[in-house]
């Protein structure tokens, strides 16, 4: 997708030249909070603010692909009540935001399993997953109940019983095949993963997917990140030399 013309980006940022695919492990909510001696539903809550405006950012931008970490399937290991606060905030998010959403043409895509989530917020993620699912500007992604292992699990499934049903020989089995039966299948793997809050770390993100990402660290807590730091990042992504394995 083309860039919003009317989009002040800073000097050196070529918006000819923005990647296809962003994805972010938003990290760092608790010390935020911890920080500001709030409770860890405050920065998890200040977090959304972050991701209206990242949503936004990469709308102008024109990026195709914009992926965020939002619920690991080892985050249910949270205690109870980080669990339900963090629940709420995603049917909130979903029941509110998604008629801004609509408009931006943004076509929203829930990554992980949906069917562990309260009913509820199963219901509202699937009723915005519809309400969307024509929209052509840029893909939402939101990895709740998300882990790579588990995707990667689920792909080998599926494809051992198109083995067995004889709808596909073991042989044709390439890497597309797997590509093809993970969240994103038809989605451009990440050019760049941005990870906040000073961890170094994929977290059993989009590791199929992540082969030939760019990775990037930055130590802002994700509650304190902005468009502006984005922009920056991209500014260092567009000066990194790309080689895919090759010289
Ligand atoms: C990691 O920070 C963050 C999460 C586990 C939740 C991410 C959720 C949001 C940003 C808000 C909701 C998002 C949407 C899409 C509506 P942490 O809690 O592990 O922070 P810490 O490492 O400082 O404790």
């Amino acid at each position: 997708m083309k860039s919003d013309p009317m989009i002040q980006v800073p000097d050196g940022l070529d918006l000819n030249a923005i990647p296809a695919h962003i994805a972010f492990i938003m990290d760092g909510n608790g010390r935020w909070a911890k920080k500001k001696l709030m409770n860890r539903a405050k920065g998890h809550e200040q977090g959304v603010e972050t991701v209206e405006e990242v949503v936004s950012a990469c709308r102008e931008l024109g990026i195709d692909v914009l992926t965020l970490y939002a619920f690991s399937t080892e985050n249910w290991a949270r205690p109870a009540m980080e669990v339900k606060a963090l629940m709420h905030l995603f049917k909130r998010f979903l029941k509110t935001k998604i008629e801004e959403i609509n408009k931006k043409n943004i076509r929203l895509n829930i990554m992980g399993q949906i069917e562990r989530l309260p009913d509820d917020v199963r219901k509202e993620a699937e009723q915005a997953v519809e309400t969307t699912q024509n929209n052509s500007a840029m893909i939402l992604n939101l990895a709740i109940s998300y882990g790579a292992r588990e995707e990667i699990t689920r792909a080998v499934q599926k494809i051992a019983a198109k083995v067995r049903s004889g709808e596909l020989e073991d042989k044709d089995i390439t890497d597309k095949t797997i590509s093809d039966h993970l969240y994103t299948a038809g989605m451009p793997d990440p050019d760049l993963i941005i990870r906040t809050s000073a961890e170094f770390r994929l977290s059993n993100f989009l590791m199929w997917q992540a082969a030939y990402s760019e990775l990037f660290f930055t130590p802002t807590l994700w509650p304190d990140f902005t468009s502006q730091e984005l922009y920056q990042i991209l500014i260092d992504y567009q000066q990194r030399d790309r080689r895919f394995g090759k010289v």
